[in-house]
């Protein structure tokens, strides 16, 4: 059972994880002040960190540091009443435990506004889930801000933070650079979690490495805007604060009205970034992904290969290819559906085009079914051309703003889905096709960010930042409950959505458009600092790559796609007969190291440079993909040590026959059979051979 307890000598609650210890105590002004995150305490006899700093005259870190007194930090609480009076002064009000779940409620001492602080354990992981909840019984509250959590490191001379970067085609690359003595913002302000910044975070105190030291990582739930400030002052207060929605935005909340926040989670691991990354999978598994069980099947997606130009009978003989190949999941993308045969037109207008589909989708769903396929379909729902039959019937129903253009980005405006109205009718359509057409998979897209994000006529437009995404979640909650074989992929333009709160109801990211594998292994690294394998889309596509016009061998293409949820994104039409024989041996490799990759526990085992690989460990079996991108100087890589190997076991490779020593593969490692040439990959997979047998 997960341990919380409140110590009511010290005014002190206790929260313990496996193997984390986390604690909180009220001042004596009824501030809930932060004591300890990290190592497991075994007693409730906390030193109090130091208080004050130049930054902040007004004692120690708070765990939300609301506006008010002598505060000059960022808020993660700021709010106007509706006298015109701003900051607070709390009086405890009580706590509630109950399994697993605590409760702090604070009230401000004059205005009749609640705030509870929400901590959540499980007995299972580390991860400790925070979020807040203001609740209003007076007179309209303007929230200005108002954070999930804010989190406290120990007093240390030096902090790193590791954070994830990019753009389209470039998701997800991980940087690892000083925290500055200043305020760091990280934030979204696109409505969408973002390809520019992933709002997770981890710190170290400079001294962890893959395998070892201290890390305080964190991530928010949230798939529109968010924003985390990261402040470090000169004495060496390392804070952050984070929540949904980025700065400028002001939310009224109504008499009687509760606002809560998203969950935000944090871990603390003394294991290093591998063991940061395989307890965030973990938790991702048994807490977030709602199927965790299941192996993602292998899909087909015909994107690259033909993309507006989709017709029945080109999908049916990509599908009869596919089917082939061993492929289980086959999707249909975008340009389906009313006059889309370009991204000019047509997004809104959700049937089929009857000159690319004369019988609908039906004939080609039941055909794919009949392959022994599931059947996918992209869509995107929160958007929509100008030029479409949605729009001329419904221009009020996208986010705009009186007086302003409306800025179109890849010819497509944003619907509001805080609408009422919209949201309805965006569940009717999605229920319906998925009803009529027997859909088992949809792959959601998103392909723009918010611009002129107002609602005219509306009293308190800027609550549309937070009721879109809630929108978007509910809708997606709701297919789920009516049709419970529905799978979803989470999709913006690639990887623009990838968090812990779409992930609560998708199956799997589209992780990037960029398919290049070479690029891949970078982005793939990002991606798995917080996300397990069994969420990471990965296709094998054409050479040249559409991307980057770069060459590469397919086996090379498929090791790297194995690492993930493996997609086949090429031409099979394209294909030569040798090409689609070695395509489908891969595809029943990947089937066979399929639970590993995707319930394993990830180590990735980096080496020197040229070379990168990962380790999954998983049962008695231990599956290694190692890719090797360049040979520069045609020096072979360096044998692979393979943390995460059990040292007392003998393991066979499956391949050669050959049984080796894990303590000896962790020490001395493997040596890895790499073909010549640039672009040269190896997959080994090790089985622990049974002694007794
Ligand atoms: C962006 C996605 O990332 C692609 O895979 C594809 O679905 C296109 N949108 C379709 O418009």
């Amino acid at each position: 059972m997960p341990d919380l307890r409140y110590v009511p000598e010290q005014r002190l609650w206790l929260l313990h994880t496996p193997s984390t210890s986390y604690a909180v105590a009220l001042d004596d002004d009824d501030n809930v002040r932060h004591l300890h995150w990290g190592a497991r305490l075994t007693t409730p006899a906390i030193r109090e960190p130091a208080a004050g700093s130049s930054f902040d005259t007004a004692g120690g870190p708070r765990e939300l540091d609301a506006e008010g007194g002598a505060r000059f930090g960022p808020a993660g609480l700021q709010v106007r009443f509706a006298d015109g009076s701003r900051g607070v002064e709390w009086r405890y009000a009580g706590h509630d435990i109950d399994a697993g779940h605590l409760r702090i409620h604070l009230d401000d001492r004059h205005h009749p506004m609640r705030v509870t602080l929400h901590y959540r354990v499980h007995d299972d992981t580390d991860v400790i889930e925070r979020w807040t909840t203001v609740t209003n019984s007076g007179g309209p509250i303007a929230v200005q801000r108002c954070d999930s959590a804010s989190w406290t490191l120990p007093q240390r001379p030096g902090y790193r933070m590791s954070h994830l970067v990019g753009g389209w085609n470039s998701e997800f690359r991980l940087r690892r650079t000083d925290v500055p003595v200043a305020e760091t913002v990280f934030t979204s302000r696109r409505g969408m979690t973002s390809h520019q910044a992933n709002p997770w975070l981890a710190l170290d105190d400079g001294a962890a490495a893959e395998e070892h030291g201290e890390v305080w990582s964190t991530a928010l739930a949230w798939s529109g805007s968010w924003r985390i400030t990261l402040h470090r002052d000169p004495a060496g207060h390392v804070t952050w604060t984070g929540g949904p929605g980025h700065e400028g935005l002001t939310w009224t909340l109504g008499t009687g009205e509760t606002l809560e926040t998203p969950v935000y989670a944090g871990l603390y691991t003394d294991g290093g970034f591998g063991a940061a990354s395989r307890a965030w999978h973990a938790y991702t598994r048994r807490h977030v992904v709602p199927h965790p069980a299941e192996v993602r099947p292998v899909l087909y997606n015909s994107w690259e290969a033909t993309g507006f130009d989709v017709d029945e009978a080109g999908q049916t003989a990509l599908a009869a290819k596919a089917a082939r190949l061993g492929v289980e999941l086959f999707v249909v993308d975008d340009g389906w559906f009313g006059e889309r045969v370009s991204d000019h037109a047509g997004l809104g207008d959700w049937t089929p085009n009857p000159d690319r589909f004369p019988h609908g989708l039906r004939p080609l769903a039941d055909e794919v079914h009949r392959l022994g396929m599931l059947f996918g379909l992209w869509v995107e729902p929160e958007m929509v051309n100008p030029d479409s039959d949605l729009y001329r019937a419904h221009p009020d129903w996208v986010l705009h703003t009186a007086h302003r253009g409306r800025t179109e980005m890849r010819n497509q405006l944003v619907l509001n889905l805080a609408r009422p109205d919209t949201a309805a009718w965006t569940h009717a359509w999605l229920d319906r096709l998925v009803t009529d057409n027997d859909i088992d998979f949809l792959k959601w897209d998103a392909n723009r960010a918010f611009t002129e994000a107002g609602w005219p006529g509306h009293a308190d437009p800027d609550r549309l930042w937070l009721d879109h995404t809630r929108a978007v979640y509910q809708i997606m909650d709701r297919l789920r409950a009516g049709h419970p074989g529905l799978r979803i992929e989470a999709c913006s333009g690639g990887g623009g959505r990838a968090d812990l709160g779409i992930l609560a109801r998708t199956d799997q990211v589209w992780t990037s458009d960029n398919t290049d594998p070479v690029d891949r292994i970078g982005i793939q690294h990002g991606f798995s600092q917080l996300f397990p394998a069994q969420v990471m889309g990965a296709w094998v596509t054409d050479s040249p790559n559409v991307a980057t016009a770069r060459r590469t061998p397919l086996r090379f293409r498929f090791h790297v796609a194995m690492a993930g949820a493996l997609g086949i994104g090429g031409d099979l039409t394209t294909w030569s007969e040798d090409e689609l024989k070695e395509a489908a041996e891969l595809i029943e490799v990947y089937k066979r190291i399929r639970p590993a990759v995707q319930h394993g526990a990830a180590h990735r085992l980096t080496g020197d440079g040229t070379l990168s690989a990962v380790g999954y460990s998983y049962e008695d079996q231990f599956v290694v993909l190692a890719w090797c991108p360049s040979r520069p100087f045609g020096h072979d890589p360096a044998p692979l040590r393979l943390t995460g190997i059990d040292p007392a076991a003998e393991y066979r490779d499956t391949d050669t026959g050959v049984v080796h020593s894990g303590a000896v593969l962790r020490q001395s490692g493997l040596d890895l059979d790499f073909p010549q040439g640039d672009h040269a990959s190896v997959l080994v997979h090790l089985v622990r051979v049974d002694r007794k047998g």
